[in-house]
C-alpha cells in the first residue's frame, strides 16, 4: 500500500508542478492570509478519487473538504493536505508538497510527503522506518546549540502571535539559528532527514502534520504537542518535534 500512496503522491505532485496561471486562481478563505487556489481543489479531488478507489471503506479528511462528516466510525482514515505550503505555491517559492497520511484506530500507519519541485519523496510506515526517495533516513543527534530550529507562524490565527514569538525568544539564544519555510509537512520531514534539529508551531490542523509526524517519528524524532501531550489527529493542536536531545531541551524550556 505504501508504494501505491507514493505513486499517487507523485501524480498529484505533477498537477502542482505543471500549474499555470496560479495567480489568477487565488481566492481568500477565512482571511486575507488564508488562500486557496483551483489547484488545491483539483489536487484534493484527484487524491480523494485515487485513495478511496484503493480503500473504499476508509474515511477521507482533507483540508478542502467538508469537515462536518463523521469520520470516527470509518475503518481507516486518509488525512490529506493537497498542497501544504499554499502561500509558497502562490508566490512561486518552491517549498510546497502533497501530504498523505493513513491512520487506523487513532494511530498513524503510513505517511507520504512529496515536494514536486525537487522530486524529494519522504515516506514512512509505522514500525518499519522512514525513507527519502527510498533511502533510510534518521534524525540528528546534535546538542541544542548545534541544532537548527524551524518554526511555523500559525499565520491564520493572529491571537497566537505573542505566544509564537515568546517561544521564539526563549529558544533563539540556545539554538544554532531559526528558520521559517512555510510547509509544516516538509518541516517535519527536514527533521526526519537530519537537515534540522527541531520544530514548533502553536496551532496546526491534522492534515498539516499527520504524514510528517509519522515520518519524523520513524526517523527517530519525538513528536507531541508543545506541552508534551499526544497529537490530536481529529482536531487542531500545537506541535513540538525534534531529535530526542533537542526535543527534550525545548520541552523543558517551553513548559
Ligand atoms: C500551512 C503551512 C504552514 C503553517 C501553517 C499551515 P497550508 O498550511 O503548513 O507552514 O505555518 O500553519 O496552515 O495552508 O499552506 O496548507
Ligand atoms: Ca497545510
Ligand atoms: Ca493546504
Amino acid at each position: 500500500m505504501l508504494n501505491k500512496l507514493c505513486d499517487i503522491a507523485r501524480n498529484a505532485g505533477e498537477i502542482i508542478r505543471s500549474a499555470t496561471d496560479v495567480g489568477a486562481s487565488v481566492r481568500e478563505k477565512t482571511s486575507q492570509r488564508d488562500l486557496v487556489t483551483k489547484y488545491d481543489l483539483l489536487v484534493q479531488a484527484f487524491l480523494q478519487k485515487e485513495l478511496l478507489a484503493l480503500l473504499p471503506e476508509a474515511g477521507f479528511l482533507g483540508e478542502e473538504s467538508d469537515p462536518s462528516r463523521d469520520l470516527a466510525e470509518k475503518d481507516g482514515l486518509f488525512i490529506v493536505d493537497p498542497i501544504d505550503g499554499t502561500t509558497n505555491f502562490v508566490q512561486g517559492f518552491h517549498n510546497s508538497c502533497v501530504s498523505i497520511g493513513f491512520a487506523q484506530r487513532g494511530q498513524m500507519e503510513l505517511g507520504v510527503v512529496y515536494n514536486p519541485y525537487d522530486g524529494e519523496l519522504y515516506a514512512a510506515q509505522r514500525g518499519k522506518g522512514a525513507w527519502l526517495n527510498g533511502v533510510p533516513i534518521h534524525c540528528q543527534d546534535h546538542k541544542l546549540d548545534q541544532s537548527l530550529l524551524i518554526f511555523g507562524s500559525s499565520l491564520y490565527y493572529r491571537e497566537l502571535v505573542p505566544e509564537t514569538l515568546r517561544l521564539f525568544q526563549l529558544a533563539f539564544p540556545l539554538v544554532q539559528d531559526i528558520r521559517r519555510f512555510g510547509s509544516a509537512a516538509l518541516d517535519l520531514c527536514y527533521l526526519a532527514a537530519g537537515k534540522a534539529g527541531a520544530f514548533y508551531e502553536c496551532r496546526l490542523s491534522p492534515w498539516d502534520f499527520a504524514a510528517g509526524s509519522l515520518i519524523a517519528r520513524e526517523a527517530g524524532c519525538r513528536v507531541t504537542q508543545i506541552d508534551g501531550t499526544e497529537l490530536n489527529l481529529l482536531g487542531r493542536c500545537s506541535v513540538l518535534a525534534g531529535s530526542p536531545i533537542a526535543y527534550q531541551a525545548l520541552l523543558g524550556l517551553f513548559n
